[in-house]
C-alpha cells in the first residue's frame, strides 16, 4: 500500500456509526471537512505520544521542558517550510480561534503600519473572517465584484480588481483575498493578485483556511518578488488537526516595525515598573501567554506527514474526487451547482455548493443527515455576500422585495445552499453514495416534504425522528464510564 493510502485510512471518526430515521444503523459519511476536517490519526498519535513529555515552553532546564520547548520551535520551522515561507524574512505565530483570530490581529498589525494607507481591499467572494475584521479596523473597505464563468459567476473579477487598485493609488494598504473559496471551491490566483496588489504599492495578505490542507502553497522565493505574499492565515482545525490553533505567516520587517498587538509573559526581555522591553526575537514576541502546546506539535505532524505524501499528489488526488463527484451530479437534471463546474476552466478544491430544485437546502440537509447519514453543511457558510450575489435572482422568484441590503429571518429557509465538501479521506464511494441519495431524494422530493415542518428558528424538524444524541457521547456519560471501568 502506498503512503496516501495508508493514512486516508487513518482518519477518526471514519466508522462512525449513527441510528437512521428509518431505524437503521449506518456508517457516517462525512462531507462537511470544509467546516472543520477530521482528525489525522498520526497526528493524534504524535499529540498522545508528546503528552507524556508535556511541560511549559516558558520552563527552561528539565527534560520535558526542553523537549516540549525543541518541538514547539519545531512546528514553526515545519510551517514555515511547508508553505515555503523563507525563514530569514517570515515568521509564523499562533493564535487562539483559528483564521478568524489571525485575519483580526492582522488586520490591527497592517493598520498600524501604514497608518497613511487608509483603504482594504478585498472581494465578495470573502468568508465573513475575512471580511469583517477589515470592515472593523481598516478605514475604508472596498469590494472586488465578481464575474462569470461560463454564465455561473463566482470568480474574482480581475479587472474590475485592477481598475479599483489604480482608481484609489498610493490609498490602498492591503489586499486581503481567500486563497479557495469555501463556498464554491474555486481556488484564486492569489500569486496574480499578489503582482498586481504590489505594482500598485498595496500588500497582500492570503486566508488561506480552505487552502493548506488541499493544495501546495509557495509564499516567497518566486523569481518576480512581486508574487511573494506578505502575510498569510490557516486554521489548523481544517487541516486535519481540530483544537489546534490558528497560524499567522508574516513578514518580520512589518511585525518588527510596531509594538506587538497582545502583550504579557513569554514577549518582553525585561519588565520594570517604570517600563519593558519587548523581545527582538521571532516568534515569542507575537506569542504572549502559554501557547496551545500540543494543538502546535499535532498540526506539525500532519504537516509533515502531507509534505512526505507531496501536496502535488494530494491536489491532484483531491480534484480527480472533486470532478468525478461534479461530472455525476451534473447529470442530475434538478441538480444545481454554483460556480464554473469544469476544474479546467476553473480549478476548484474541496467545496461543491449546491441545490435541487423544488426544495429547500435546509430540507436537503435535514434528509441527507436523517436518512442517509451523510453529514453536509448548508445556508450561507459565513459568506452571506457571496452566496447572495449566486442566488439573488431565485429567491427574488420568492421575495420579490429582497435586495442586498435587507434582510428578514424568514429569508433564511430560501436564500442558502447545501455544500459538500471533501478531505483526504473521502473516497469515490462516498461520491457514489451522495449521488444515489441526491437521486434518491429527487424521487422521493413531495413524500419528504410531507415529513417535515420548519420551526421557528427557520429548521426543518421530522415529524417523528428525534435522535438521541446524548446516548452517542456527554462529557458526564463519558466520566460515568470512567469512574466504573476503573
Ligand atoms: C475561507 C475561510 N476563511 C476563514 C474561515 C474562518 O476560519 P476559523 O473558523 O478557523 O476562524 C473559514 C472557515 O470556514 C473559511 O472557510
Amino acid at each position: 500500500m502506498d503512503s496516501l493510502s495508508k493514512i486516508q485510512k487513518d482518519f477518526i471518526g471514519l466508522n462512525t456509526k449513527y441510528t437512521l430515521a428509518n431505524g437503521e444503523k449506518t456508517r457516517r459519511i462525512y462531507l462537511d471537512s470544509t467546516a472543520s476536517t477530521l482528525m489525522m490519526g498520526a497526528a493524534n498519535d504524535a499529540i498522545k505520544s508528546f503528552y507524556h513529555h508535556y511541560a511549559n515552553t516558558h520552563s527552561l532546564l528539565h527534560f520535558s521542558a526542553k523537549i516540549s520547548t525543541n518541538e514547539y520551535r519545531f512546528a514553526h520551522e515545519r510551517i514555515l517550510s511547508f508553505v515555503q515561507a523563507d525563514p530569514n524574512d517570515y515568521t509564523c505565530f499562533f493564535t487562539g480561534s483559528g483564521t478568524t483570530a489571525g485575519m483580526n490581529r492582522l488586520a490591527r498589525v497592517f493598520r498600524d503600519y501604514r497608518p497613511h494607507h487608509p483603504i482594504a481591499v478585498i472581494s465578495l467572494m470573502e468568508h465573513h473572517s475575512n471580511d469583517l475584521p477589515h470592515r472593523k479596523h481598516a478605514k475604508k473597505v472596498v469590494h472586488v465584484p465578481l464575474t462569470n464563468h461560463g454564465g455561473e459567476p463566482g470568480c474574482i473579477n480581475m479587472d474590475a480588481l485592477e481598475e479599483i487598485l489604480r482608481k484609489h493609488s498610493g490609498q490602498v494598504n492591503y489586499v486581503a483575498m481567500t486563497g479557495v473559496s469555501n463556498v464554491t471551491g474555486i481556488i484564486n490566483p492569489i500569486y496574480d493578485i499578489a503582482e498586481l496588489a504590489h505594482t500598485y504599492g498595496a500588500l497582500m495578505l492570503v486566508d488561506g483556511a480552505q487552502m493548506v490542507a488541499h493544495l501546495p502553497v509557495k509564499i516567497s522565493g518566486y523569481e518576480n518578488p512581486l508574487r511573494n505574499i506578505d502575510a498569510f492565515v490557516f486554521s489548523g482545525h481544517k487541516t486535519y488537526v481540530p483544537g489546534s490553533p490558528g497560524v499567522v505567516i508574516c513578514r518580520k520587517d512589518i511585525l518588527s516595525s510596531i509594538e506587538p498587538e497582545e502583550v504579557g509573559g513569554g514577549m518582553v526581555d525585561r519588565v520594570f515598573v517604570e517600563k519593558y522591553t519587548i523581545t527582538e526575537t521571532f516568534p515569542d514576541r507575537e506569542e504572549a501567554g502559554t501557547p496551545n502546546i500540543p494543538g502546535a506539535i499535532g498540526l506539525a505532524a500532519a504537516l509533515e506527514v502531507m509534505d512526505r505524501i507531496g501536496m502535488e499528489t494530494i491536489f491532484e488526488e483531491e480534484t480527480e474526487l472533486i470532478s468525478d463527484a461534479m461530472e455525476k451530479m451534473k447529470l442530475i437534471h434538478d441538480v444545481h451547482i454554483y460556480g464554473e463546474t469544469d476544474c479546467n476552466i476553473c480549478p476548484r478544491a474541496a467545496s461543491i455548493s449546491f441545490n435541487i430544485a423544488g426544495m429547500d437546502h435546509g430540507l436537503v440537509a435535514a434528509v441527507l443527515n436523517d436518512y442517509y447519514n451523510i453529514a453536509v453543511r448548508n445556508e450561507c457558510f459565513c459568506a452571506h455576500p457571496y452566496v447572495q450575489e449566486m442566488i439573488l435572482e431565485d429567491v427574488m422568484i420568492e421575495y420579490p422585495e429582497i435586495n442586498d441590503n435587507v434582510y428578514k429571518p424568514e429569508y433564511k429557509i430560501k436564500a442558502g445552499m447545501v455544500r459538500a465538501s471533501f478531505g483526504l479521506y473521502n473516497t469515490t464511494k462516498d461520491v457514489d453514495f451522495l449521488i444515489n441519495a441526491l437521486n434518491d431524494i429527487i424521487v422521493k422530493r413531495e413524500l419528504y416534504k410531507t415529513k417535515y415542518s420548519i420551526n421557528e428558528d427557520g429548521n426543518y424538524v421530522h415529524e417523528s425522528f428525534r435522535p438521541n444524541m446524548e446516548r452517542e457521547f456527554t462529557i458526564s456519560g463519558f466520566v460515568d464510564d470512567y469512574f466504573q471501568s476503573r
